[in-house]
């Protein structure tokens, strides 16, 4: 450790950060530059994207803009591809762009639903299947890193995004699976932080979003999973930003009740309160503890 330099831990690498013109994927972008990564700062507002390149080279570091839209497999494509002809490669992505479109479930419209998965979901999977691509053919692995929510345990008002991010924490676990062949890890992060998109937030914050929080912190993460000092890492989830850095348990089959040739309805009326309600724990993003133990019925009604 004495003589690791950290700022040369990503020396010769390159990076993409997508939706690096601010909040969160800015900060990553001076970190993995810190770091000694070439990166390329992509955001669809060129502005705040050159901002933060003229914040890397002011310190002394290599970055580059972008651009494309990576809600299209156009802008995508095109994106990995400009990262390649800058730098030489493509050894990091971070898939970091996101939108909101909040709306409670019973009003959520087509267009909203569409916004959000595009930007998300669609726009993880072309950027990571572009540079996976690449990584494959340049044969030396790669790293990417995701960026998932607590959203996806359930948030209320949030069924775009809550499905967004659950299908990009699955997303992960599948290509961790399939890329390892190719030295490339995958993992993801759900960040924390204060930033245009946090201040959109209609529910009741979590605790730990009532203050304001640095978006940057969450940064050293990303460097350390994209870094070879995480070779072991991959299909991993961390919660991080502020003062955490917390692992996400990879949802699995719980208590399991086993009756040889199968369950009956009569079975089940009968075994199910005696042994599964009692396995319902924290629920949604606040972790709340289920609310549900003595029924849903509607506003108003008689227990
Ligand atoms: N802020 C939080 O506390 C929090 C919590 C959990 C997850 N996240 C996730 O972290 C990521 C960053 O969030 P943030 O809070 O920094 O948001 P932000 O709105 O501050 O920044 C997102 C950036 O993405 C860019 N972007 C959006 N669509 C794009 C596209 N199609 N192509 C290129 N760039 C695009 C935007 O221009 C913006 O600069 C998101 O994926 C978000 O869902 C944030």
């Amino acid at each position: 450790m004495n003589d690791l330099d950290l700022t040369r831990l990503l020396a010769g690498k390159a990076a993409v950060v997508t939706g690096g013109g601010q909040g969160i994927g800015r900060g990553h972008c001076l970190h993995l530059a810190a770091a000694g990564a070439s990166v390329m700062v992509n955001d669809l507002d060129a502005e705040r994207a050159a901002t933060v390149v003229h914040e890397i080279e002011a310190a002394g570091g290599k970055a580059i803009g972008s651009q494309a839209d990576i809600g299209s497999r156009a802008g995508a494509e095109r994106l990995i591809a400009d990262c390649v002809s800058a730098f030489g490669a493509i050894d990091i992505l971070v898939n970091n762009a996101g939108n909101l479109r909040d709306r409670s479930f019973l009003k959520c419209t087509d267009e909203e639903f569409d916004a959000v998965w595009r930007v998300h979901v669609k726009g993880t999977f072309w950027c990571a299947q572009a540079a996976a691509l690449r990584m494959k053919t340049q044969g030396h692995g790669g790293a990417i890193v995701n960026t998932t929510s607590g959203a996806h345990f359930g948030s209320f008002g949030q069924t775009a995004y809550s499905a967004a991010k659950g299908a990009i924490a699955s997303m992960t676990y599948t290509w961790a699976t399939e890329l390892a062949k190719e030295g490339i890890r995958v993992n993801a992060i759900g960040p924390l932080g204060s930033t245009g998109m946090s201040d959109t937030y209609k529910g009741d914050k979590p605790a730990a979003v009532a203050d304001w929080i640095d978006p940057a912190l969450n940064g050293p993460m990303v460097v350390f999973l994209c870094s070879h000092l995480a070779g072991h890492v991959s299909g991993q989830i961390f919660g991080t930003g502020g003062e955490r850095i917390s692992h996400m348990v990879q949802p699995h089959y719980g208590k399991t009740l086993i009756r040889p040739g199968g369950w009956t309805l009569e079975e089940i009326v009968r075994y199910f309160n005696l042994h599964l309600p009692q396995e319902f724990g924290a629920f949604g993003i606040l972790g709340k503890p289920y609310p549900f133990h003595d029924g849903v019925r509607p506003r108003g009604a008689e227990a």
